[in-house]
This record gives C-alpha cells, structure tokens and sequence, in this order.
C-alpha cells in the first residue's frame, strides 16, 4: 500500500520543480518522430515500376509509406510528433478536422513557419472529440498532398463502441486518394502548377488507390459488422462510393455522429470523412467490390472486400448502435454573427477581375499570377481576415458558389453546422468540418466560434485553394 506522507508529497512537489530545467534533449528524446521524405511505393498495380512518391515515416530518415503511419489515440488523450522535414522543400503537417489549439494547427505561414529542410518542429495537442481524421502538409499542399504525403488520424471513442450491443465488431480504415501517373507509373510532374487544372475541377488523378493500393484486398470475415472509416485524401477528386452486394448505414462525417441513416451512396468531397457500418453478408471465400464514380455514372472497382475462407460468425442483429454523441452542439442562432463568403471565378464562370495583393486585376493579370478563382472579390491575399469573432459568438456564414464547379470548403479549428442548402432547410444538420457546395448553389452554415486564433477557410480542392479560394477569420 502507498501511503503520501508529507515528506513524500514535498519530494514529488520538487521533483516537478525541476523537471522545467532538465536540458532539452532529454524531452527530445521522447517525442515520436514524423518523418517526411522521399520513398517509393506500389502505386500502379503489381507488376508496374514502384512510384517515386513523398511520404511520412515514422523514425529519423526512414522510407515513408502510403498513406502515412495511421496516428490512433483515444478521446482527449494527447498527440505529439516531431515532424523532421526529409524533403526538398519547406513544409508543414496540418491535423484536419481537430478542433486543436492554434499554434499547432499547421497552416504554414498563418500559424506557424514554414519547416524547412532538415529543420523540426514539435506539434503537441490535445485530440478533444472521437472521430475519424487525417494529416497532411499543409504547405504547398496541392504538390506535397499529391505526392503522398497524407496519413489517417483516428480518435477512438473514451469508452469502446465497438463490441457493445448492436455496434461494429471490427473496424478498418479506408483511405482513398487518387495519383497522376505516366504510363512508366511515375508521378506526372508536369502538370504541378498548371492554371488549366486549376481553373477547372483541380488536378484530378488516374489512377485511385485504398489505403495506397490500387488493387487493395479488404478482408472481412462473413457474418461481422463492420465499421468503415472512409477518408478521401485526394486533392481534386470527388468520391461517390458504395459496396457491391452490401447496404451501408452511415454513423458519421467528418468525425460526427449522426442518427443512423441507411444510404445507397456516400460522396465525399476532398477531405471529407464518412463512417459506415455494413454487414458482412456475403459467403466465405467471395469478393465484393468497392467502387467509385469515375465521373458520369462511370463506376470502377477501386478495392475488394475480401471474404476469409472462416466459417461464418453469427450476424448481428438489429438496428447500428449509435455512436456516443459527445459534442457541445450550442449554437445561438438568434444572435449569430452574420457573415458571407462568395465564391467565383474558375473556368466558364461569370468573374472578370479580383483584388491581388491589394489591386484590382482584371482576368488575365491574375492567370498571370495564377490565380483564377476569388473569395468577396480577393483572389487569395492573406493580409486581412475574411471576418474577426468574439470568441463565444455564434458565427453563421452563407457560402454561395457563384461559379459552375463544385467545392469542398473546410474551416480549421472548429465544426459547423449545416442549416439550409438553397434555402431549405436541412434534413440532418449535420455537422462536419468540410461540406461540399455544388455549382451555384448556397449554403449556411452556423459554428460556435469558441477556439481563439487565426483559422483557414479555404476550398480542400487543393489547385483551387492555392488559386485563390482561401482567406482566414480570426477568433478571439
Ligand atoms: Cu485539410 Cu487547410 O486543410
Ligand atoms: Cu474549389
């Protein structure tokens, strides 16, 4: 039995005292390392050249892998990775979609510097809310996200959900994400940079991998219910999925619980996160694929569920247990802080000039300059706030997308909910991080303004975003 005496008590109390004064590396040494650099990987089927890609490791100078090592801790535990930069080029790892303290939010130039090569930094926080995320660089995101480097965060639940009555008994991670290969299955880099893309729906890529695979085997066990966590790392591609043979009941986007709702079809945008529950129904030894919309109701098999030769466990019955609802969802809509954000430009839209860097440019000087899109008039100049909030405010934004492509637009720091799609009310009100505005369409959105700092907001099509559609608000 351990029994505090004073005495103890005052050894522990300086004990603590000192640990302030303990040189450096002695904390050094305990920060778990994220490398990021150059790696290869199977990207085009077997068979093909490896792919020269950019990934995340997890020790000092090792090969990276795709995606990057899956990050999993439970509900307010703590994250700490020491990002050592392996690359070429500055960057920066943002943790998508945690409502995290600022200065660790990985915006390079709003949060935080830029890495640079050979250069650390110490990201150390606080997962708050259970839920599926990711990571990624934040800093020439469009280049860096496309040659690999993207790893899943999970936050598991403080009390498992998995195994209670009516949940999943087993869940996996699903990352998706698509590459644009050359015929000799290396990374195309000519088109980095390129306006076109751009201006059009982003750098779409050829070839979609799952959890950085392009022919991935799922396996599932017949008769198992099965938690999916589906994240959609691609930095243009928009992703209808659904599973041959299978119904899925979704449980939750972006990290949120949701109601469980049966759906046919999950679309994510880039960035966007689903969880889906399905049951295992087919036979030992069978297959089933997992497919994506290509683009015009062109569905290609992305991945293979996997059907082990095991006999079958007994199904579950009955309803998907949901997920524990565990976030603060007060919004005060009645004194909510109104603001607007409208998008345009890009592509066959209406927009003949932006300000850039403070000047009114028309069309072509900003396809100069490579911009081609705009937020309220500004083409991506960073200098000002799109909006300052008290910290507390309720914040309600209408996003309206003046322009004929669709966009993914992401808040960092804070989860919003969705009120009103083209003036109707939405049926869910779910809430997300990340929510998808189709071509001419209008959505408000309301979030409680209640982390204090500078955060993005920013379309997650990444081609878009360096070309012009993002802007920060500020909070506090
Ligand atoms: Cu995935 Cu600015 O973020
Ligand atoms: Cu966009």
């Amino acid at each position: 039995m351990i029994s505090l005496t004073r005495r103890s008590l005052l050894a522990s109390a300086s004990a603590a005292l000192v640990i302030p004064a303990l040189p450096r590396v002695a904390r050094a040494a305990t920060m778990p390392v994220l490398f990021a650099g150059p790696a290869t990987a199977q990207i085009a089927p077997d068979g093909n050249d490896l792919t020269d890609v950019w990934a995340y490791g997890s020790s000092e100078g090792s090969a990276g892998t795709i995606p990057g090592p899956e990050i999993r801790v439970r509900a307010g535990e703590r994250v700490q990775r020491r990002l050592s930069n392996g690359l070429p080029q500055p960057t920066a790892v943002h943790w998508h979609g945690i409502r995290i303290d600022n200065a660790m939010d990985g915006a390079a130039g709003l949060t935080q510097d830029p890495v640079q090569p050979g250069d650390t930094f110490d990201y150390d926080f606080i997962a708050p809310d259970p839920g599926t995320y990711w990571y990624h660089s934040h800093d020439r995101s469009w280049e860096q996200v496309a040659r690999g480097l993207a790893g899943p965060l999970i936050v598991e639940e403080a009390e498992p959900w998995t195994g209670q009555e009516g949940a999943a008994t087993r869940e996996m991670t699903v990352m998706l994400t698509d590459w644009r290969l050359e015929a000799s299955g290396a990374i195309e880099e000519a088109s980095f940079g390129d306006i076109r893309d751009w201006a059009h729906g982003g750098r779409l890529g050829n070839v979609v991998t799952v959890n950085g695979r392009s022919d991935a085997e799922l396996e599932v066990n017949a008769g198992e219910r099965l938690r999916l966590r589906l994240i959609n790392a691609a930095t243009a591609r928009i992703m209808p999925l659904r599973i041959e043979g299978h119904d899925a009941t979704l449980i939750a986007l972006d990290g949120h619980p949701v109601a469980p709702r049966a759906t046919e079809q999950i679309v994510l945008a880039p960035a966007q996160r689903a969880d889906i529950v399905i049951d295992c129904t087919g036979k030992p030894g069978s297959t089933a694929a997992l497919m994506v919309d290509a683009g015009r109701n062109q569905w290609v098999q992305v991945a293979a569920l996997a059907y082990s030769d095991t006999a079958p466990v007994p199904a579950i019955e009955g309803p998907v247990r949901p997920l524990p609802m565990t976030m603060d969802h007060a919004l005060d809509l009645k004194n909510a802080q109104r603001e607007e954000i409208v998008m345009e430009g890009g592509a066959m839209g209406s927009m003949r000039g932006a300000r850039l860097n403070g000047v009114e440019s028309d069309f072509r000087q900003l396809v100069a300059a490579k911009r081609a899109w705009a937020f309220n008039g500004i083409a991506g100049d960073m200098e000002n706030p799109a909006f300052r909030a008290p910290r507390g405010r309720t914040v309600h934004v209408t996003l309206r997308n003046d322009t004929s492509w669709p966009h993914g637009i992401h808040l960092h720091g804070h989860h919003f909910e969705i009120l009103t799609r083209n003036g109707q009310p939405d049926a869910y009100r779910d809430r997300r991080d990340t929510v998808f505005v189709a071509p001419e369409e209008v959505v408000e959105i309301a979030f409680n303004a209640d982390n204090p700092g500078k955060w993005l907001l920013h379309c997650h099509m990444l081609g878009h975003q360096v070309a012009g559609m993002r802007t920060w608000f500020e909070v506090g």
